[in-house]
């Protein structure tokens, strides 16, 4: 394919992409031959692209899906900001993705980018953005959904909508403001929004270790909370340095033997743990629940939302029967919310755990870690 015809290809695409209110970003090309026949540099009509490293993915499978190619700089739209990324972290969403877990839900067309997470420097903003200006250190997530391709933040360059960038805490490095975006929002959506937390509230977190957990301990602290935290017995340590007052190993101990009477539970779980959760709430208590149950294989949406639908509906009433609430989160880009979490980091009340910082080269080993289900803390990308 010589750089004419990719031209004409992907000025098909660009025109395609280029009807979506954010930005365009045309897809429908191999970004690789691209770059080598054409240098870094498109020509489409009258545009100038610049070309950007990232990780693309071609279909649904393993981590060897996973691989480097470049592709031009996404366009920013009038709510956009076009971020220049230093570093971005794994979050589950991206391998439950990348598998096809969640294909009943978001059939992906591909190539994508995953990634949710960002942290890095405003290149450009749209017209209509008020809170940021280039030079501005930032971060955030995105939800990558556009139509149905996906265009996350595996790359050196995304675009977020204003509304879900915060500024970057002053005293984290970009690796470290990296690992807490999806993470920390989903802890304190669970426990402020949901979780209704106060001074005083009991507070269970099952896998306190991880991602969502390691924020959600120091989290609930910072509002002056009471805290149990579940994880094995090697994360006991880290549960005590995270501030959590009752870490229970969840391989010797049974949690629900060990409290009772609590205002709130946030499961990082799963419906495992639903049954004894709802027992150790006091009445009017919730169980905030960020793992929804879903089939082990890849499954029809007829049996996906069968299986999910009514074991939710099951559970709900099992709770309400005893005056307990139990609510299913899907986590929302709130910049509000991180600028919130910003002023706790600044503050010293909140600080990132990471496990180690990959480059974007390692990403297969990164997905493979974190599918094992016990990362401490973060795994981060470093750009
Ligand atoms: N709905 C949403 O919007 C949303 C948002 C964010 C996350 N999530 C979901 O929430 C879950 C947690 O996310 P994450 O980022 O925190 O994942 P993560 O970092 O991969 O979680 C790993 C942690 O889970 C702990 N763990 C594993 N099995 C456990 C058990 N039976 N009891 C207690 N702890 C256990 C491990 O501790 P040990 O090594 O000590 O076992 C490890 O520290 C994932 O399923 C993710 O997809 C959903």
């Amino acid at each position: 394919m010589n750089c004419q015809e990719v031209s004409l290809r992907l000025g098909k695409g660009a025109q395609a992409e280029s009807q979506l209110p954010s930005f365009s970003f045309p897809m429908q090309f191999k970004p690789s031959a691209l770059a080598r026949k054409c240098e870094t540099v498109f020509f489409i009509s009258d545009r100038l692209l610049a070309a950007m490293k990232c990780i693309l993915t071609e279909s649904y499978g393993g981590p060897e899906v996973l691989q480097v190619e470049e592709v031009p700089v996404p366009q920013v739209g009038p709510n956009g900001v076009l971020v220049r990324i230093h570093a971005t972290s794994v979050n589950p969403l991206d391998w439950k993705l990348r598998q096809g877990l969640l294909r009943p839900v978001m059939d992906l067309r591909f190539p994508i980018i995953l990634g949710c997470d960002f942290s890095g420097v405003v290149e450009k903003v749209g017209n209509s953005v008020t809170l940021f200006k280039p030079g501005d250190e930032v971060y955030g997530f995105k939800d990558g959904r556009v139509g149905k391709t996906y265009r996350g933040t595996y790359a050196e360059y995304a675009v977020a909508p204003e509304k879900a960038v915060a500024r970057k805490p002053a005293n984290l490095s970009h690796e470290e403001a990296a690992a807490m975006p999806v993470a920390a929002v989903s802890a304190w959506q669970g426990l402020v929004k949901y979780g209704k937390i106060k001074a005083g509230s009991r507070v269970l977190i099952h896998a306190g270790a991880g991602g969502v957990g390691s924020f959600a301990i120091q989290t609930a602290k910072a509002f002056g909370a009471y805290v149990a935290a579940t994880a094995s017995g090697r994360n006991q340590d880290l549960l005590r340095e995270l501030g959590a007052d009752l870490p229970i190993d969840y391989e010797q101990e049974r949690f629900e033997e060990k409290i009772s009477g609590y205002d709130v539970v946030l499961d990082n779980v799963g419906k495992s743990v639903w049954g004894g959760s709802l027992s150790v709430l006091k009445p009017g208590g919730r169980l905030v629940s960020l793992v929804p149950p879903s089939p082990k294989e890849p499954a029809g949406k007829l049996r996906f939302f069968a299986s999910t639908g009514s074991q939710v509906a099951g559970w709900a009433l099992r709770g309400l029967l005893t005056g307990k609430f139990l609510t299913l989160l899907m986590v929302k880009p709130q910049g509000g919310e991180l600028e919130k979490l910003t002023a706790l980091v600044e503050a010293g009340k909140v600080k990132p755990v990471i496990q180690k910082v990959y480059s974007l080269e390692e990403i297969a080993e990164a997905h493979t870690v974190s599918e094992q289900g016990h990362v401490r803390g973060k795994l981060v990308l470093r750009i």
